[in-house]
Parts: C-alpha cells; structure tokens; sequence
C-alpha cells in the first residue's frame, strides 16, 4: 500500500461504489465503524488473501488498522483515513471482489460480478442490537475473541433473537452451544490451515433447525471473508425447506440444505464434516463419510448411544455398579465414543474428545475433534487397542468399524 492523500471518492467512480466510501468515511468519522472485511482476492500476489480493517486510536489520533492476512502469515499497519480510502478505491473490483462493512447500526455487502457490475446491498441493525456494537473499543487493533455477534440477521430469522435483537430466553441454551461450538471451529479451522483456504466445503449431518448451520457459514464467510459452501443435510424435508427459505431470504449465497439419510448421502470433496446430535449410528456414518472424503476436521457431538448396550458384557466384578441402568448407559456411551475416537486415530487423524459445553447448558456435551495428520503414522498399535476393547467387552458389531472396512475393501 502506499501512502497518499484522496479523501473524496472520484466523481468517475460506480455510484455504489460512491455510496459505499461515503458510508465507510461517515462511519469512520462519527466513530461507528466496527470493521471492514475485504476480501475474494484476484490479485498476482500468491500469498495475500484478505483485509480485515478496524479502526484503531493510536496517540490521540484514529487511524484504520489494516490487517493482512496472507498464506502463511499476517501484518499489521496502520493508514489514515485518505490513504486507506485512496488504496480501496485503487483495489476493489481490481484485485479484490468482496467487502463487508459493519457498523454499529448497519451491515453492508459490496460484491462485483464476473462481468464487473457492482453489487451493494444494506441491512440496518435493530436499534437495541446496535447499542451492544455502539461503543467501538479504539484502544487497541487487537481482534476482540467473539466468535458469534449477537446482532447477526440470521439470528433472528432463526428465532433466537427476538425483533429487538435480545437473546430469546428461552433459546439461551442454544445461543452458548452455538457460540462454543464456533469457538471449536476457529481453532480447528486455523490449526489445519483451512483458514489460508480459498474455497471451503463443509457438511453439517443431520442439521436440523440449522442453528449451527448458519452459524458456520456465517463465521467462515463474514469473519473470516473466506469462499465457503455449506451444505445441512436433513431427513425432515419440512425443515429443509424452512432453511433453505431462510437461506434465501438472507441472500446467504453457498449455503443450502439437502433433504437426504446421511446413511445413503454421497459426498465429495469435503473439508469439514461435522454432526452435531445426529442420533445414534447416524453418527458413525458420518464419520465415516468425513474420513472418506478426506475431510480435513472431523466434529461430532454424539446423542443416543444405543448400539453397543446390548452387547457389552463386564467383568462379574463389576455387576453391582451396572446393576444401575444409568451406569450401563454411560460404560456404553464411554465405550462407543471411545472406539469412534481410536478408529479416527487409526485413519489418520489427531483426536480429541472433550466436554464442549458445562452440563448445565446440554447433556449432550461431549465432542469428538479429529484433524486430519499432515503424515500418517503407523496404526499398528491403535488397530491392536480397538480389538483388546472389542474383545473385553465382548462387542460384535461397531457401525463405524463395519462402515470403514467396507469403504476400504471397496477402494482396493
Ligand atoms: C437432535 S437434532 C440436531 C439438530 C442440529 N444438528 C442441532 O444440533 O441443532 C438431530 C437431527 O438429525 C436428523 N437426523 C436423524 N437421523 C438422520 C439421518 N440418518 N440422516 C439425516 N438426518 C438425520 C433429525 O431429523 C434431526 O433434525
């Protein structure tokens, strides 16, 4: 970027284009800029990818913090307001072809077509929503830790903020298990490198009334400004019609929903599998799916562990303590988990599983986090660790097990 001075658009320029930098200088000027997402480079240089510009007070002045990321790194510096302008002005529509305005009482979308027609749309923040954004911190250009904004449109056409942009209090629960599950998202997402990605494929498994489907595609899009298509894959078509209304509705391009059994749902491509409550065995064919497609994160959060409770057999030693139904559900629940997470090492991924969320807000809240290893490491070992569990516990039948020797025999 170099430095100069244009504080006024030139009168040469697109007309919403006009309207775009006169927005973002009066945000600025009035000090309700929350920040500037520029993105869908096009540009020579391999390395950049996208802008995320805040403004930032640095002795006594307000400067815009201009934070590249690129591949492999990123880098910050700090424009005046004309230089900044000047330089967006030069870029989009050149080398960039996206930019998201937020501001602390409206939301603005500038994209170019193929054929360089400017595109802006404009959405104004509840009121109330906006006081929570009102105060912009400038004391710094540190990006805030906030995975999920509560004045997001698709919470409100999702139901769990109301007209006013309150949380519904009846959906609180919902709205602290979307934001952990983000929270688990990002780290993954920029541990594995799909963060420096340019186009992104996620699955969501069973994706219901898509709370964590709109979530994803939001945060992947919006705050990180990357290309992403995500797909919620429902039984119910009711649900998927609802959805893809909403989709639609919100003009959320690349996010769609399926109506499909994940058991026969053919997939490809895939970069993050993930299955958050789908019942049962519906769970491993998920899995499976994401290990198949070589998805790089796999997240699933497991419900209704009915497979294996028929067929565990315990040690006599322990037959007073599963006397109690509630103890064999949770040596099943341990056990089905359990073999899922050493059948994930086995094909070649790093995984966790962990409490995601404290009991108060769901009982289920475990969470499974494979990503995928850069190299493969011998298995040996694990393969022996699964056939030890099997054969103490007696177990026959493991869907996932069943599911990725099949996938396997038929890949030979
Ligand atoms: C408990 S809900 C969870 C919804 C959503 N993932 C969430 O956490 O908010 C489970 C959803 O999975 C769907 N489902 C169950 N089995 C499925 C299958 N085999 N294929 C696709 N969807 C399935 C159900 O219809 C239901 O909407």
């Amino acid at each position: 970027m170099t430095a100069a001075i244009n504080p006024n658009p030139p009168a040469s320029l697109d007309p919403k284009l006009q309207q775009f930098f006169q927005l973002l200088t009066e945000a600025f000027q009035s000090s309700q800029l929350v920040r500037l997402v520029v993105s869908k480079y096009q540009g020579a240089d391999p390395e950049l990818q996208r802008l995320v510009i805040r403004p930032v007070l640095l002795k006594n002045e307000m400067q815009l913090s201009f934070l590249t990321q690129n591949r492999t790194f990123d880098l910050t510096h700090n424009y005046t307001l004309p230089d900044a302008l000047l330089f967006l002005q030069q870029e989009l529509g050149l080398n960039f072809l996206s930019a998201h305005l937020q501001t602390s009482s409206q939301e603005l979308q500038l994209s170019f077509s193929k054929k360089g027609k400017v595109l802006l749309s404009k959405h104004q923040l509840k009121p109330a929503t906006t006081q929570e954004n009102a105060v912009v911190d400038l004391t710094h250009n540190k990006a805030k830790q906030r995975f999920v904004e509560q004045s997001r449109p698709y919470l409100q056409a999702l139901g769990i903020t109301d007209t006013k942009g309150d949380i519904i209090p009846s959906m609180s629960k919902k709205w602290k298990q979307i934001n952990k599950f983000i929270e688990v998202l990002a780290k993954a997402v920029q541990q594995t490198g799909l963060a420096q990605t340019q186009q992104l494929h996620v699955a969501d498994f069973g994706s219901g009334k898509a709370y964590l489907t709109f979530a994803v595609f939001d945060y992947l899009t919006t705050t990180l400004g990357l290309q992403a298509k995500v797909t919620g894959v429902e039984l119910r078509q009711p649900l998927v019609d609802l959805c893809n209304e909403a989709a639609i509705r919100l003009q959320l391009n690349g996010l769609q929903f399926e109506q499909g059994d994940v058991k026969h749902f053919k997939a490809r491509g895939i970069n993050v599998m993930i299955a958050l409550h789908a019942c049962d065995i519906a769970t491993d064919y998920a899995i499976e799916m994401g290990i198949r497609t070589g998805a790089e994160i796999i997240m699933c959060s497991p419900c209704c562990h009915k497979e294996l409770r028929p067929q565990l057999q315990s040690p006599a030693v322990l037959s007073p303590l599963l006397v109690h139904g509630i103890h064999l559900g949770q040596e099943a629940e341990m056990l089905t988990d359990g073999l899922r997470a050493l059948l994930l090492e086995a094909h070649g991924y790093d995984t966790q599983v962990f409490e995601f969320i404290s009991l108060e807000h769901t009982s289920k809240n475990k969470m499974i986090l494979a990503q995928k290893r850069k190299k493969p490491i011998d298995n040996t070992a694990v393969l022996k660790q699964i056939a030890e569990l099997k054969a103490f516990y007696g177990i026959k039948q493991h869907t996932l097990e069943t599911l990725l020797a099949q996938s396997t025999t038929a890949a030979d």
